[in-house]
């Protein structure tokens, strides 16, 4: 079985039991801001498992987009993943444990066929207050499940939840599949990793306000996952999940750049699943419009990027080779997530970028770290610091690479050296502000609004295909890139420029409106991340230059700002430089000039 086919024959199963199909949400959470990133299916529906009404009913399935970095020295083994898909169907207030277990072991035993001798079923022992889950035991038991395949355990096993810090929670009842090559134990065995968790029935009864504290929900919920890739593995008897399609298509083409095979030896297995199961992540989390940066899902995406390009080099991969392993990506999961397919040059230019950005500092770090380490034998707080700073080394890159050589390196020292650093800087940024920050201000805002008239003017002479790519602005000039298939030729950027000047000489005036989405886009207005804005939904600030008195207007954008009143006092403009950025896309630097 293919992970579509699983995709949808589980969707059917649950459609058919009256579940209504809910499309995956953004890996970015929306509304809970004590987790970086989505880790399970439920997370986007907490304010339905508490009890406010979904607009598609009390029973939902969908396939959801996960994320999971905790786990991420166990990634290389045969089965955890820091990008993962979970089937998920819910009862919200509806049904309880006896649908959720008979539907699920119809769903493993009759359309899976996966056999009963291979399954084993965990359920709550219980505690002080929350009673032992005989009703659990009982109801497999009743459909054929023999009592020494059913286990009672504790809080670590069989209590999920919340995802965050606070939320819906509760007992659940777990399942698991015999993946060793020979006939499963009788009895089963919870500390057997040959036994592999496949399925999670969680019976959501509460609701963890604070630390320690719970309140029982006015109507339970069930809340299932079941793991994509491991219940692939499952049913097709394979030991590893880097044995399905996605990785091997991956896995092949890391052979074939690095000139290793994968069996090599262990580390060549180890580095090439991290490369693929690094590379995955990154680009689906690309997709979902985080850009690599130093703080929070920007830091965790650079890390798994940073760690990628680490393992490739330690292979032999010279040449830039991330984007090449994300087309993959786009092509073996672009059919069930379209926007991959739209979001391609974007996802290939964030990831050649870090790489580049990376590469250049990788190698004299990684000679550096052998000197500090050979000095002492250890890596100290300051030295660790100095590999990030200079060298780019994430912190948990370093350690990694400490541990490999049996230490450990202190957090804390290190922690130490980024708030003097911190401090330091911060002082520096102060001082620039006070000796004329205020001009450049003046200067980047003048940059910002030609930005405007820029792409406007792109549009016009090289056609509506035209669309913002990224966008830095100093003091002195612009830099815009955009999507374009060619070099824009010396007579194109000529008209650019008059359009642009024209545009100027008439001094147009900039307003900006609030406009909703729907709005926005009737009125013609672009936006850069379009996807974003959608999510965010409500109201857009949508900046207009020129229309006055019925005209068709210069420019309207979605953007945040800032912007002058007026173009007229923009002086003139100068495109001093046009170049490939990366397939598809190429990059302008413009000025503009006292006139
Ligand atoms: N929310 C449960 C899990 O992630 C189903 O395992």
């Amino acid at each position: 079985m293919t992970p579509n086919e699983l995709r949808q024959s589980y969707l059917d199963f649950f459609s058919q039991k009256e579940h209504t199909v809910i499309p995956s949400a953004s890996l970015v959470p929306e509304n809970d801001p004590t987790v970086l990133f989505i880790t399970a299916g439920m997370q986007p529906l907490v304010p339905f498992l508490l009890g406010e009404a979904h607009p598609s009913g009390h029973r939902l399935v969908d396939v959801q987009k996960c994320i999971r970095t905790g786990d991420v020295d166990e990634v290389g083994d045969n089965t955890h993943l820091t990008f993962f898909e979970m089937l998920g169907n819910w009862s919200l207030q509806d049904y309880f444990k006896n649908d959720s277990i008979t539907w699920s072991f119809e769903f493993l035993t009759k359309v899976l066929n996966l056999p009963l001798e291979k399954l084993a079923f965990t359920v709550f022992v219980g505690e002080v207050g929350i009673p032992r889950d005989e009703e659990s035991a009982k109801l497999w038991m009743s459909l054929g499940v023999p009592e020494n395949r059913v286990a009672y355990l504790g809080r670590e096993d069989n209590w999920w939840g919340p995802a965050g810090q606070t939320g819906p929670c509760g007992p659940d009842t777990e399942i698991f599949y015999w993946t060793g090559s020979k006939a499963a134990p009788e009895v089963y065995d919870p500390s057997d990793k040959r036994w592999v968790e496949i399925w999670n029935n969680v019976f959501m009864q509460y609701n963890k306000i604070e630390a320690g504290k719970y309140e029982l929900l006015p109507k339970p919920n069930v809340d299932t996952g079941m793991g994509l890739e491991r219940t692939i593995v499952a049913i097709n008897g394979l030991e590893s999940v880097y044995e399905i399609d996605y990785f091997q298509n991956l896995i092949k083409e890391i052979e074939r750049l690095s000139g290793k095979s994968y069996q090599e030896s262990e580390e060549t297995v180890r580095a090439m699943r991290i490369i693929a199961d690094h590379t995955r992540a990154a680009t689906v989390i690309i997709n979902d419009g985080i850009m690599p940066s130093n703080k929070d899902r920007g830091y965790i995406l650079r890390r798994l990027i940073r760690r990628a390009v680490r393992y490739g080099r330690g292979l032999g991969i010279k040449d830039g080779f991330l984007s090449e392993l994300a087309k993959i990506v786009v092509n073996d999961l672009g059919e069930v997530y379209s926007d991959l397919v739209k979001n391609q040059p974007c996802i290939f230019e964030a990831l050649t970028a870090e790489e580049n950005k990376f590469s250049k500092t990788l190698e004299k770090g990684l000679k550096e770290f052998e000197k500090m380490f050979s000095q002492d034998q250890k890596i100290d707080g300051a030295e660790a610091f100095i590999l990030y700073s200079t060298y780019g080394f994430p912190l948990e890159l370093t350690e990694e690479m400490a541990r490999d050589k049996g230490q450990a390196i202190d957090r804390k020292a290190f922690e130490i050296e980024f708030k003097k650093h911190q401090d330091l800087s911060r002082a520096g940024a102060e001082q620039k502000f006070a000796g004329g920050l205020a001009d450049s201000s003046e200067a980047t805002t003048k940059l910002h609004t030609a930005t405007h008239l820029l792409q406007a003017a792109l549009r016009q002479v090289l056609g509506p295909h035209i669309f913002q790519r990224g966008s830095n602005i100093t003091a002195e000039r612009l830099r815009f890139d955009f999507s374009h298939p060619e070099k824009v030729t010396a007579e194109q950027l000529r008209q650019v420029e008059d359009i642009v000047n024209n545009a100027i000489e008439k001094k147009l005036p900039v307003c900006f409106e609030m406009l909703d989405l729907a709005e926005a886009k009737a009125r013609g207005a672009i936006g850069v991340f379009e996807d974003k804005y959608e999510k965010l939904g409500g109201q857009l600030k949508v900046y207009t230059i020129g229309g006055q008195a019925g005209e068709d207007p210069h420019s309207r954008e979605v953007c945040g700002g800032p912007h002058v009143e007026n173009i007229g006092n923009l002086g003139r403009f100068k495109i001093i430089k046009e170049e490939a950025v990366s397939a598809g896309v190429r990059r302008i630097k413009a000025v503009l000039e006292p006139s």
